[in-house]
């Protein structure tokens, strides 16, 4: 029996989710897969009913569970709360407490959609990239930071870009060993050139590499240059793995890349423990989208996709996943569209139609293979 955490959040969350449960349902149906399901609230929907977006009970939920599928948070009613008590405090909080240092981050391109890419056929078509970007350190928690007033009045903002060589070592040994699984290539990326933490992340994964990855292929790239490389030749890549900052911006900069946002899943791991579970969260790269939310259009693809990626990484359920994303790529290349990808010729469908159209899909599969 395994144990699942669901919180829908905020925005098309709740949407999105339902297609999601009614895939989880599928697989107790169809599959015999047993799970005990909690569900909470966080984010705006949890400012709202209990005054703070991460309770102390939903992180005590979330460690107990195998995993945790994530919505969304976030939209304009709760835009002016303070800072550390806004709804993306939910995702970050997760993220700290529960250990999630290793956040997984794909953009592949389904064939259907080679067109949604702002770039070229040429260039995206078959692309599949993981970035896996380190989720706990770096600048985004590295002290010392704040907004001081220096004697001559003005003010300073500081944060400051901080790893040690345990916190580069645990992310570099994940993204080798998705490498392994892949095509065998990991491109690590920093600014050794400017950064002083850059070069200490340079030294330790290819020391890493030498002593225990030596059948994977290694490259360094600097971040600037990574950029540009994305959009020059994006399929030079396999895997790329860095630190939190630089992987926010190029995950951001691949996803474009495959010209469909709703489409991408991601996970966000911990810490391999001796019982051999780690704690991991998975979420849609996709936000709460506000200006859609409650209209039944969002694409429920990147959360069904999100499912996939927990069936893999946390509960070992390979052909289960493989499963899901085969289901997703035919009901693609039968011509079904929600609006985000809408393009000529196809059948613009809304949300639960969507969900609908995968478990069809799953069923005609299984029948197949019967
Ligand atoms: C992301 C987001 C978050 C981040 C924000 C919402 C805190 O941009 O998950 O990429 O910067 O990590
Ligand atoms: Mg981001």
């Amino acid at each position: 029996m395994k144990k699942l955490l669901l919180l829908p959040g905020d925005g098309v969350g709740p949407e999105v989710m339902r297609e999601a449960k009614r895939l989880i349902d599928w697989f107790v149906r169809r599959r015999g897969l047993a799970f005990e399901i909690e569900e909470d609230l966080v984010g705006g929907a949890a400012i709202d009913a209990r005054g703070m977006p991460l309770s102390d009970s939903t992180i005590a939920l979330a460690r107990a569970a195998d995993a945790v599928l994530f919505g969304a948070v976030g939209g304009p009613k709760w835009a002016d709360i303070g800072f550390d008590r806004r709804p993306e405090i939910a995702i970050l909080g997760l993220r700290q407490s529960l250990g999630l240092f290793a956040n997984l981050r794909p953009a592949a391109v389904y064939d259907p959609l080679v067109s949604a890419s702002p770039l070229r056929p040429e260039i995206v078509r078959g692309l599949d990239i993981m970035i896996v970007r380190e989720s706990t350190g770096g600048i985004y928690f590295g002290e010392p930071r704040g907004i001081e007033t220096l004697p001559d009045g003005q003010k300073r903002g500081v944060n400051t870009e901080i790893y040690s060589t345990s916190e580069i070592e645990r992310v570099g040994r994940v993204a080798f060993e998705l490498a392994r699984r892949r095509r065998g290539a990991v491109a690590s990326v920093e600014k050794s050139n400017v950064m002083e933490s850059g070069l200490l992340w340079r030294q330790t994964v290819t020391a890493l590499r030498d002593r225990e990855y030596p059948d994977v292929a290694l490259t360094h790239v600097l971040a600037d240059n990574c950029a540009m490389q994305l959009v020059r030749e994006p399929r030079q890549f396999d895997v790329i793995v860095t630190a939190n900052l630089f992987g926010d911006l190029l995950s951001d900069l691949a996803s474009q890349l495959t010209g469909s946002l709703g489409m991408l899943p991601s996970a966000t791991l911990g810490e391999l423990q001796p019982d051999g579970k780690r704690h991991a969260l998975y979420e849609p790269i996709h936000g709460s989208a506000p200006d859609i939310a409650g209209r039944g259009i969002a694409n429920p693809l990147a959360q069904i996709l999100s499912f996939a990626m927990l069936l893999r990484y946390s509960l070992d359920m390979e052909s289960e996943a493989a499963l899901v994303e085969r289901a997703v790529e035919s009901v693609l290349a039968k011509g079904l569209r929600t609006a985000d990808i809408m393009s000529s010729g196809a059948a613009r469908v809304g949300t639960s139609v969507m969900g609908e159209s995968i478990l069809r899909e799953l069923e005609k599969i299984e029948a197949a293979a019967a």
